[in-house]
């Protein structure tokens, strides 16, 4: 049967690079045998611009029908002057609350043909494989009540609040050991329990949940800014890492700088029925968009995930890993992983040599 895919440009570069990546799914398709059909619809800027809201509703709805979702990216300067509840941010974070994605998967994975893109040196990053696993529903985010109030003085006092429910807890701490079981079953739990009464809850709670559900699961707590220090010092210790959504946005910029470049990395963001968002975790760099020289390999292989996670087509997901892996060891690099010695290319031919390597 055929699956239907939602395809969400956004702005900046999400444009350029979802292009490459429709380029690969077409291919597939055309060439490959993938049952698929596309729709397109507007997000973020693009459609505050059209409709004068972030998230239309026949966008949500087309989302929550469609088999995945495929998203460039979200926001810019242009819009950044606009009231919080209705920048474009806002338009991605009304999917995944709408769309129930509660679990984010942000794999750090080296290549070793990017070795020396790494900031760090090589022998800390050789090898690297870690997940991170984001809860994207709740935390501050979402949080209520949150604004930016008076106070008596006349002074304004501005506030969010950090809440997590049990079930919220459970449910993601699963996902991790879930996936762990296909790893090397450690999962290291981030909090801050030290401090916040939250994830003192947290910890408590997934605490539990390993030890009645995943006996088989070796749980190591660690506090978010250890974590933080521990991922540039020695990354190779994580396997899986689990934590809430703002502790997760934070420290997945961070696994994704030691891999050379934030323009290398997929996430997938799935809710209760395995249906999911794919979208590459960098932003919609403003500063070089329009000019044909971003990385499309995230959104790429972004593609690749949704395969596996959401339509069932391992071998698929597979071939585009490959192919990617064809185009490093063939020297390609865009500007954002460029090193001596090696082909620059832009945004256009990354996505063309992609296909060309597709077997
Ligand atoms: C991410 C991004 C988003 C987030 C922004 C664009 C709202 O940084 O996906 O990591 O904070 O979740
Ligand atoms: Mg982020």
């Amino acid at each position: 049967m055929s699956k239907n895919i939602l395809i969400l440009p956004g702005d900046g570069i999400g444009p350029e690079i979802v292009t490459e990546a429709v380029k690969v799914l077409a291919a597939l398709r055309d060439d490959h045998g993938l049952e698929i059909e596309m729709d397109e619809a507007l997000v973020g800027g693009a459609a505050i611009d059209a409709t004068g809201v972030p998230l239309p509703d026949v966008t949500l709805q087309m989302a929550k029908e469609a088999d995945a979702v495929l998203l460039g990216a979200v926001g810019g300067p242009k819009w950044e002057s606009l009231d919080i509840s209705v920048r474009p941010e806002k338009g991605l974070l009304g999917l995944r609350s709408g769309l129930g994605l509660f679990a984010n998967l942000r794999p750090a994975i080296l290549y070793p043909q990017l070795a020396e893109a790494s900031t760090l040196k090589p022998e800390i990053v050789a090898g690297l494989d870690i997940l991170i696993v984001r809860e994207l529903t709740g935390d501050i985010y979402f949080g209520q009540p949150r604004g930016v109030r008076t106070l008596e003085s006349g002074e304004r006092q501005g506030f969010n609040t950090m809440v997590y429910a049990e079930h919220e807890i459970e449910r993601i701490v699963r996902v991790a050991c879930d996936i762990a079981r296909k790893r090397d079953r450690r999962v290291c739990s981030v909090d801050k329990a030290n401090v916040l009464e939250c994830t003192e809850l947290w910890r408590e709670v997934a605490t539990r949940v390993v030890k009645n559900e995943y006996p088989d699961i070796e749980l190591s707590h660690m506090y978010v800014d250890n974590a933080a220090m521990q991922l540039v010092r020695r990354p190779k210790q994580f396997d899986v890492m689990v934590t809430g959504n703002i502790f997760g946005d934070i420290l997945s910029d961070a696994a994704a700088m030691l891999t050379g470049s934030i323009g290398m990395l997929p996430s997938a963001s799935l809710n209760e029925s395995g249906r999911g968002m794919y979208e590459p975790i960098h932003g919609s760099a403003p500063d070089i968009a329009g000019k044909g020289i971003a990385n499309p390999l995230a959104t790429i292989l972004s593609l690749a995930m949704m395969l596996r996670y959401s339509l069932g087509h391992a071998a698929l997901a597979d071939r585009i890993e490959a192919a990617v892996n064809k185009v490093l060891d063939d020297g390609l690099r865009t500007p954002d992983i460029l090193s001596e010695g090696m082909i620059e290319v832009g945004t256009e031919a990354m996505g063309d040599a992609v296909v060309a390597a597709l077997i």
